[in-house]
């Protein structure tokens, strides 16, 4: 048998799902028992993801940048922590019908369990910034919001506490997430000095973005250990394999790890 994927997105060349995917799929074609094939889409039109999806007669996809609130809105079901986050990044077709998933928040959370993380910081507010605070907080590592304007923390004020940097008050914080796009222009997201305070507390510091070494996370190795989005990127394409082959595959992650090398 043998079924259809792809990745939907806005520009989508760089993405390095397809090799991920590919790499697994044919590696593990007998333990999943179908020969499966991913491929990559350039969508144009927001209004047509779902049209898309089945024109392409596809048994899942992928969807990112700037989909994901598009896929959670075109889903027919939708599913654990997405429902929470209200932006989706996979779909699976079951029973005819569009099933949506979140893994990129599950993704972020399994790159730092074994860290043992009290509370964390978020600089940023946008939608990995979203799918980040639920999942930590639904880990019970309490998470704390920081954004350079009020707009988007108005929409997360229920859940979480969320600060501009003009009413931040400085404390303790165990890991500190950029999750902002400043690093996409290159710049650090909030003062250098302002940065520099918070980072001498922390423990640690993450940055989402994964193609190089990031201002934020030149100025952070200075003073604590730190990590670039890569793990991210292929814990959440490993938990998206899963739901593809609708079974827990324990090599997913190796498998596409070895496929980025
Ligand atoms: N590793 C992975 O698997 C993974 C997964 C998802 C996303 N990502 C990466 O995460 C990044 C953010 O994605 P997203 O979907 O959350 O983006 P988004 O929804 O567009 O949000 C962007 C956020 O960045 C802030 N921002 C933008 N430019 C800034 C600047 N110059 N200084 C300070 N803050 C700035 C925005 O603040 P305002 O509200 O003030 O505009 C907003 O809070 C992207 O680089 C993306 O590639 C990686």
């Amino acid at each position: 048998m043998n079924k259809q994927f792809c990745v939907f997105g806005n520009p989508i060349a760089h993405s390095l799902s397809p090799q991920m995917h590919n790499f697994a799929f044919e590696f593990l074609q007998n333990d999943i028992g179908f020969r499966g094939s991913y491929g990559r889409y350039l969508l144009k039109d927001a209004d047509n993801l779902a049209k898309s999806f089945y024109d392409l007669r596809l048994d899942g996809a992928n969807i990112t940048l700037p989909f994901k609130e598009n896929a959670f809105e075109q889903s027919d079901r939708v599913e654990g922590i997405a429902q929470k986050i209200q932006a989706v990044n996979t779909w699976v077709l079951r029973d005819k019908k569009i099933y949506g998933y979140n893994t990129d928040a599950e993704g972020f959370y399994q790159t730092i369990k074994d860290f043992n993380f009290k509370n964390a910081l978020i600089l940023g507010a946008g939608g990995s910034a979203k799918a980040i605070a639920f999942i930590l907080q639904e880990k019970k590592i309490t998470p704390t919001i920081l954004n350079r304007s009020l707009e988007r923390i108005r929409l997360l004020q229920k859940d979480f506490d969320c600060f501009t940097p003009h009413n931040f008050k400085a404390q303790r914080f165990d890991l500190i997430i950029n999750t902002t796009s400043a690093s996409l222009k290159n710049t650090l997201p909030f003062e250098k000095e302002f940065l520099q305070d918070l980072l001498c507390n922390a423990k640690y510091a993450y940055d989402l973005m994964y193609a190089k070494q990031t201002p934020f996370l030149q100025l952070a190795k200075s003073f604590v250990p730190i990590k670039d989005g890569r793990d991210m990127l292929i814990a959440q394409g490993a938990l998206a394999f899963e739901l593809f082959c609708a079974k827990k595959i324990p090599q997913a992650f190796s498998l596409m790890q070895k496929a980025l090398q």
